[in-house]
């Protein structure tokens, strides 16, 4: 049998073409590496919080083998400063500069709005990590926006009814003049009051000003039962030990949000002991999943983990779970809002659920401070879900 040349040559290009087919669809089906946009605080007030999510989202994919829905995790980071001035400009050097596949962050809860804006004007899936803007998860609320933690009113409201069963009366606030301060302070206030309580006094400075000494004197004179506060990461630490030194903590018993005390008690001292605060995590809840977790984080960090570790670790997992429903395809919001929301996360601080706003479901325990320990002494609110307020999911 004899083959013309031409022939030859219209075979050849056939086999060329099947090859580069084959090549690109072996592509397509093996999708890149997944870029993790970590946009976190590493610098100022809130500097230990940051890292603490660092290591808590890398321990979970480490425990992955480094790999999520069968994607390689590449991880690009931006220090945020926890300025919200800042943010708009940061957000996009990860979503139009890195083209991230998933932004983690952040920690305050102004920069986490200004990330949730642009998360939902390009699309890019987000999972907040800490922020508790309650906006987040209420009126911007989206199917591309998670969050791992709590909301601001969260804990607020917790402490509240805390506070207020103890018979508790008259109340003076003081926080950060933010989103943060504002509306733990709001969440307080709509549970104490329905107890029949009243909050006599509203106290701010604005943040991350560390100047309390004023406002000290305004709650001496004011002589409420208690006080009320929020404040975290390295303002926390200089509140509770000027509130001490003043020699109020005898007088006037200091309660908040546990993020007063959580990661703060070395810093703190004898100055934090004793103290009632209210959170989703505790040192001492002796669960097998958590003592696993807590002696993984040490050995790999030489550090105790904190809440702020734990929501980190959850961010990761909450990814996984949504990324495996959608085969590695973080475009997909909906599947993944799907999947999150009818799963139950096994999380370091106990099981949690993921509301229909897409903010954790969960215990509120209540956590006394000793020995440097936020000791878990009860539950202040059990199951407590955000109102979502404004979301229309
Ligand atoms: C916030 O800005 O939402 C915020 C910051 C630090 C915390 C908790 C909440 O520990």
């Amino acid at each position: 049998m004899t083959i013309s040349l031409n022939t030859l040559a219209a075979r050849g290009a056939q086999v060329l073409a099947l090859t580069a087919l084959a090549a690109s669809m072996a592509a397509a089906q093996t999708p890149g590496k997944l870029k993790v946009g970590l946009m976190l605080p590493y610098t100022g007030t809130f500097a230990a919080l940051g890292t603490a999510i660092e290591n808590g989202f890398r321990q979970h994919v480490t425990e992955l083998g480094g790999k999520i829905a069968g994607r390689e995790v590449e991880y690009f980071k931006v220090d945020d400063e926890s300025d919200p001035s800042k943010a708009t400009d940061n957000v996009n050097k990860l979503i139009k500069r890195d083209q991230v596949d998933v932004l983690i962050g952040s920690v305050h809860s102004g920069v986490a709005m200004a990330m949730a804006k642009s998360a939902k004007e390009s699309g890019t899936l987000l999972i907040v990590p800490n922020a508790g803007a309650d906006a987040v998860t209420g009126a911007m609320c989206a199917n591309n926006i998670f969050r791992s933690s709590f909301s601001n009113w969260q804990p607020g409201y917790a402490m509240g009814e805390v506070m207020a069963k103890k018979g508790i009366k008259k109340v003076v606030t003081i926080t950060w003049k933010y989103a943060a301060g504002d509306e733990s302070v709001r969440g307080f206030k709509e549970s104490f009051e329905k107890g029949g309580g009243t909050v006599v006094k509203e106290l701010n400075l604005p943040f991350p000003g560390v100047e309390f000494q004023g406002l000290l004197t305004e709650i001496a004179a004011a002589k409420p039962d208690a006080v009320f506060t929020f404040f975290a990461g390295g303002g926390a630490v200089k509140f509770v030990k000027d509130y001490s030194a003043a020699g109020l903590k005898k007088s006037i018993p200091l309660y908040g949000s546990g993020f007063l005390t959580d990661g703060n008690l070395e810093a703190q001292g004898e100055a934090a002991d004793g103290l009632f605060t209210a959170l989703h995590y505790a040192d001492s809840l002796d669960t097998k999943r958590d003592n696993a977790f807590r002696l993984n984080y040490a050995k790999t960090y030489r550090l105790q983990p904190d809440v702020y570790a734990v929501q980190g670790y959850d961010a990761a997992q909450m990814l996984a779970i949504g990324l495996n429903a959608t085969k590695g395809d973080a475009s997909k919001s909906a599947e993944i809002s799907a999947a999150l929301r009818k799963v139950t996360i096994d999380s370091p601080r106990g099981p949690f659920t993921i509301s229909k706003a897409h903010n954790p479901v969960q215990d509120f325990y209540l956590r006394q401070a000793g020995a440097k320990e936020n000791k878990k002494v009860g539950i202040a609110s059990a199951k407590l879900e955000d109102p979502a307020r404004g979301c229309k999911l």
